[in-house]
């Protein structure tokens, strides 16, 4: 039975690989969340609670919560994890509207913002992945994935001048060299390690935009455009995590996909 540890499953895209997943019964799938009550009662109002889904408690900013959730996931899987889902993020509003030179002028804010996005989007993901270690290697699928950002490829920044999202992107850019980094290490143990894009995906990010910053927002859609012209706006979770469960499985470490940074199609196609 493969199992997936996934962070992040209170909502969003964590939700939905939950939701595709665990529709396989022979799938095990443990996720880690903030809020497990309320965690808990959406599975049961949503999906009926399938017997295949564990939900344990953690904020991945924790180091020592992280850990005591361990035990629990070996014991739920006899003692190995095929694929763990590096998914939780901190997604800020603060830097999606404006460009770097406008944030850096309230020097504190652009501080904390952008030691808030390393601590969780990327030292976070650190500690969760040498904490599974021990499991991975023991796992059959021997897969880490770590949801990344296209705005983390430079070239497509430097090519169509995507200034906002500033702090998300240099943390997902870290997070790549993370992915990187463990690959190093880890692929001659056959361990495949990727950070994968889902694309634009509607979560409900901007539902709450002004006027001001629905501009901004259409205009980073038109530079979309000009990277992608058949782009005709974001995609829906369940659109979205099919693509991405499709590239993990289909990449290799024998295709040479060790420590890749890949979009939903596979390649450096972001939209
Ligand atoms: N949506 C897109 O267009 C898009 C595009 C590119 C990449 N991504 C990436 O896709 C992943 C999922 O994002 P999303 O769009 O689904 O965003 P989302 O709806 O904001 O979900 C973020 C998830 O991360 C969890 N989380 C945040 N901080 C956490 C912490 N400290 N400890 C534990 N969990 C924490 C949230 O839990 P709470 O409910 O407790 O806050 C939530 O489940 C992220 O890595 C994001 O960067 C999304």
């Amino acid at each position: 039975m493969p199992s997936y540890l996934i962070t992040g499953v209170s909502r969003g895209l964590g939700f939905e690989f939950l939701r595709q997943l665990s529709a396989n019964a022979d799938n095990i799938i443990i996720g880690i969340v903030r809020d497990k009550a309320t965690t808990d009662k959406k599975i049961a109002d949503e999906l009926s609670s399938p017997s295949n889904v564990t939900i344990l408690q953690a904020d991945v900013g924790n180091y020592e919560a992280l850990k005591a959730t361990v035990s629990t996931v070996a014991e739920v899987t006899g003692g190995s994890l095929d694929y763990l889902i590096a998914n939780a993020a901190y997604v800020p509003d603060w830097d999606s509207y404006d460009p770097i030179g406008v944030l850096a002028q309230k020097p504190q804010e652009l501080e904390e913002e952008i030691l808030k996005l390393t601590k969780i989007n990327v030292v976070s993901v650190i500690h969760l992945i040498s904490l599974y270690m021990p499991l991975i290697l023991k796992g059959t699928a021997k897969k880490v994935i770590g949801i990344t950002s296209g705005h983390a490829d430079a070239e497509a920044v430097r090519q169509f001048d995507l200034g906002v999202s500033a702090g998300y992107a240099i943390s997902k850019a870290s997070l790549n060299m993370v992915m990187a980094k463990f690959s190093a290490q880890y692929r001659e143990q056959g361990v495949l390690f990727l950070a994968l894009s889902p694309g634009v995906v509607e979560v409900g990010h901007h539902k709450d935009a002004n006027q001001q910053q629905q501009a901004a927002l259409w205009d980073l859609a038109k530079k979309f455009m000009a990277f992608a012209p058949d782009f005709r706006g974001p995609s829906t979770p369940d659109v979205a995590c099919k693509a991405v469960v499709n590239v993990w499985e289909s990449c290799s470490i024998e295709k040479g996909n060790g420590g890749a940074f890949l979009s939903h199609h596979g390649d450096k196609n972001w939209l």
